[in-house]
């Protein structure tokens, strides 16, 4: 039988994502696809060019007819439907920020909320696949990674693992301006965006900092400069540590041997956007400034796809022990 699936919050960047994904998925039936403002419409009508998956409102989505729920929506409402779809057994996969961080005090610091439901943090699961899959095998509540978590993580995640990541990390960050989701901003607008390179929220104020902060452990410090860069898509981080002995290519190659979606590029390759765009994959290059006992860490994902629904489509298939390219190439 196939897994019943839903999708809360289909007609935002994300959820779009999912939908498509979802439908050429062999294992799962795509059974709602809720929203907010579109009820009644079909997905292409609201975005062009989507599938034309029929929309309902998030009261029409009767959570005990389904196995898992994906939450495409902003933190806070995340929390709350996340709750009814747990109390009828539901897998839930949250692309939010609402069960990331496992201190409730932390959550409140950040985000400025009293997190409605404390105990759910300590149960979450971390999204980041190639890290915590062995977690993620028959997790019930899965907190998909942030966008820029996800590329800084990857590219820093075989130097952890060695032991080799100490001191100040520098994460200098591209986004294209899907990152922000796709309600009406004026700081969006095409005229605003354009011919333009944004920094944001400089100097540590981000908010998936503390995310990464909590990924990365003790020891480690991050300074973080988020920008929005003149595309509607893809994820690019420059990540400068300080430089490790030994060979670095062969720890990060071994570190994603037999990993379906992450590429180290050989020596003298530079990861861009245009390597992972439409893709699950994260794709990296790295850079030995010896003269200045630095690394420079150069990390792609696209923020749509391995940044979110990816990822998370990656999760369930992995929860459910399938094929982890399963509806993803
Ligand atoms: N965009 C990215 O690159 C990215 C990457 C990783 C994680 N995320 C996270 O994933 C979540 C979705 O992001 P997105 O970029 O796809 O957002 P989005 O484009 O703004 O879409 C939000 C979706 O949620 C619905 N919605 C908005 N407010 C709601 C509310 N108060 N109650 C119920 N439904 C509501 C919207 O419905 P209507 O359209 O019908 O109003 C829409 O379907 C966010 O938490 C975001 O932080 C995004």
């Amino acid at each position: 039988m196939k897994e019943r699936v839903a999708i809360l919050g289909a007609t935002g960047y994300s959820g779009r994502e999912l939908v498509e994904r979802l439908r050429r998925h062999s294992r799962v039936e795509l059974v709602r696809a809720a929203c907010r403002s579109h009820v009644g419409k079909t997905l292409d009508q609201v975005q062009p060019g989507s599938p034309p998956q029929q929309l309902c409102s998030l009261d029409e989505v009767n959570f005990s007819e389904l196995d898992t729920v994906f939450l495409c929506l902003p933190h806070a409402a995340s929390a709350e439907w996340g709750e009814r779809a747990l109390l009828a057994d539901c897998r839930v996969i949250d692309l939010s920020a609402d069960y990331r961080l496992r201190s409730p005090e932390l959550y409140k610091q950040v985000y400025g909320l009293d997190h409605p439901y404390p105990e759910r943090l300590q149960q979450a699961v971390y999204g980041l696949t190639e890290v915590n899959r062995p977690l993620l095998r028959d997790a019930q509540l899965i907190a998909n990674p942030g966008c820029y978590p996800t590329s800084v993580l990857l590219g820093l995640a075989p130097l952890q693992a060695q032991g080799l990541l100490k001191g100040l990390v520098m994460a200098d960050s591209k986004s294209g301006v899907s990152g922000a989701g796709r309600s009406a901003s004026l700081a969006n607008l095409h005229g605003e965006v354009a011919e333009n390179l944004r920094p944001y929220a400089v100097g540590n104020q981000h908010r998936h900092r503390s995310e990464m902060l909590q990924e990365l452990g003790s020891g480690v410090d991050l300074l973080f400069v988020p920008q929005v860069a003149p595309c509607f898509r893809g994820m690019l981080s420059n990540l400068y540590v300080e430089l490790p002995e030994g060979d670095l290519h062969g720890i990060y190659a071994s570190f994603y041997a037999g990993e379906p979606f992450v590429t180290v590029l050989p020596p003298g390759e530079v990861a861009s956007m245009a390597h992972t765009r439409q893709t699950n994959l994260c794709v990296m290059s790295l850079h030995p400034m010896p003269e200045q006992g630095k690394l420079i860490v150069v990390s792609s994902i696209d923020n749509l796809v391995k940044g979110a629904a990816g990822q998370a489509l990656q999760n369930l298939n992995v929860a459910r022990g399938w094929s982890e390219t399963e509806g993803l190439l």
